[in-house]
């Protein structure tokens, strides 16, 4: 892993663009970590995936169920967009089967934290700073599994 990366985000529709070029690059066995702050861009973030991936519709934090799985044919890899927001107990990780999940396709997690020491260690890790309105600042973490694909375009 190289050091952390620095980019520069300037609205809504930058950030979904950037999810898009990042879908383009998923496969199987990826995680994808979304850090920052209740109401940093998260969400909108993991939209610009699961769009990129061919997802047409609504997206949702998923804060009740908190997985939500997308599957093929609606998208063209297998992904779980998972909220941690509410997991009080890295504990009850196990029973969301996100180690399964994974084998056969990608997560999309926000919240990482929730999940413990260790849960972002191999993940593509994003964290989201508000810089202005609409301007955000996106700090990522670039695993080995993800230098040959980065940057995303
Ligand atoms: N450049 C930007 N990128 C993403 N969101 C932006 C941007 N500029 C403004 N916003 C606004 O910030 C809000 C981000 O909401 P979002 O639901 O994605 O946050 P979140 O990080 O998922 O929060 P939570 O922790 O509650 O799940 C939206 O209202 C969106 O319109
Ligand atoms: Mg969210």
């Amino acid at each position: 892993m190289t050091g952390p990366v620095t980019m520069s985000i300037a609205s809504v529709a930058d950030m979904l663009t950037f999810g898009r070029q990042l879908a383009a690059q998923i496969r199987r066995g990826d995680m994808i970590a979304l850090s920052g702050n209740l109401g940093s861009g998260k969400t909108v973030l993991a939209r610009g995936v699961l769009e990129g991936l061919g997802h047409q519709g609504e997206v949702s934090s998923p804060s009740y169920a908190l997985v939500h799985p997308y599957d093929p044919p609606h998208v063209r890899l297998p992904i779980s967009h998972v909220d941690l927001y509410r997991l009080d107990d890295p504990a009850a990780l196990i029973e969301l089967g996100l180690d399964e999940a994974r084998t056969y396709g990608a997560l999309m997690v926000e919240w990482p934290e929730r999940g413990g020491p260790g849960f972002v260690a191999d993940a593509l890790h994003i964290t989201i700073e508000p810089e202005g309105p609409d301007a955000r600042r996106l700090t990522v973490a670039v695993p080995r599994s993800w230098e040959t694909r980065w940057p995303p375009r």
